[in-house]
């Protein structure tokens, strides 16, 4: 019996697994309930009692070397051993990817439009004070068309609001730069409006500022051409019709023509043939002074767009509240542009 202790001694010293498997069965082998272990315990109940001090030693010393074998070595080849299944010549399933909002798709092409005619990218502030967003910009306190705008006030403070139009960064991009200055500046604004399918409290706005000397009403109208052919295709007309701003004089509001029935007449357009897309105008002389700009020396314009409402018109989008219910439905038809 002693022979065999020590030949099962030397098989667990020489035992190197190469596989979870092997250790498995090396396991089953020696300390399983069948398995070598058990065999030699039951043998021994019947050996001499004078051999069995020393056989028993033996048999502990196997006993403890064949787990610590096992303990050594398992869990080892579990990483080896998933990775050798991998089939690394399978094609690849991408995991669906996300796409980019079509709102951002939208903001991006209107400011690359703009961009390629030399208008730089400008930013301001969403928590604004009362001067950039409304006083600096005509509208004194009490100014009956601070009402146009439904603004939501920072609690305590009423100097402090969310900004309602990105008007605002005109005049922080005036204060901070000198004429010759062309300049577009995409973000969020808020108002306190309730949500319906034309309207939210939080969308968003794309304003335009361009002043020089001698700019005039006809560079404007030439560079909406432009932007309305960009966005909406060549053939598109526009139409000024004359209107209010309190920062720009005069002041217009911007058609494009309808591309749904090619301006003949459809319930997109009301049967007007066009839709409108922007307001616009001259910036007024008190606004350049406001912002420390010479008025008698240069003139310029400014414009403001909704970009919501550029998006629907462009995508045939009849509901604004679409646009942040993040429905991956919606989204999705807009995953190749
Ligand atoms: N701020 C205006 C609005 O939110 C849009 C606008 C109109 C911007 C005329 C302008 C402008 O710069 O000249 O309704």
């Amino acid at each position: 019996m002693l022979k065999t202790v020590k030949s099962l001694l030397q098989e667990v010293a020489d035992f190197t697994p190469k596989s979870e498997k092997e250790i498995e069965d090396f396991r089953l082998k020696f300390l399983g309930k069948k398995g070598k272990m058990n065999e030699i315990f039951v043998a021994f109940k019947s050996i001499p009692n004078e051999s069995k001090k020393k056989i028993g030693q033996e048999i502990n010393t196997l006993k403890q070397n064949a787990q610590a074998k096992v303990d050594e070595y398992k869990g080892c080849f579990e990483i080896a051993d998933a990775t050798a299944e991998i089939d690394f010549t399978r094609p690849v399933v991408l995991d669906s990817l996300g796409s980019i909002h079509p709102i951002s798709l939208v903001r991006n092409q209107i400011v690359d439009v703009f961009n390629r005619v030399g208008f730089t990218t400008s930013e301001g502030p969403e928590i604004e004070d009362d001067w950039h967003n409304f006083s600096a910009l005509n509208l004194p306190k009490e100014h009956p068309a601070r009402d146009m705008q439904d603004t939501f006030f920072i609690q305590t403070n009423p100097d402090i609001l969310l900004r309602t139009h990105t008007s605002s960064v005109q005049v922080r991009y005036m204060n901070d730069n000198k004429p010759p200055i062309r300049t577009i500046s995409a973000g969020r604004v808020y108002r306190n409006e309730s949500i319906s399918a034309r309207a939210h409290c939080i969308f968003h706005q794309v304003e335009g500022l361009y002043i020089d000397e001698s700019v005039s009403f006809a560079d404007l109208k030439q560079l909406l051409l432009y932007f309305a052919k960009e966005m909406f295709g060549e053939k598109t007309k526009i139409r000024l019709r004359p209107s209010y701003f309190p920062f720009t004089e005069p002041s217009a509001e911007v058609d494009v023509s309808c591309n749904i029935c090619n301006s003949r007449g459809c319930n997109v357009c009301k049967n007007t043939g066009y839709l409108e897309i922007l307001g616009c105008g001259m910036v007024d002389p008190a606004v350049l002074d406001n912002c420390g700009i010479d008025s008698k020396k240069y003139t310029g314009f400014a414009f403001g767009m909704g970009i919501e409402r550029i998006s629907m018109l462009k995508y045939g989008v009849n509901d604004l509240r679409l646009f942040f219910e993040n429905d991956m439905r919606f989204l999705k038809q807009f995953s190749s542009l």
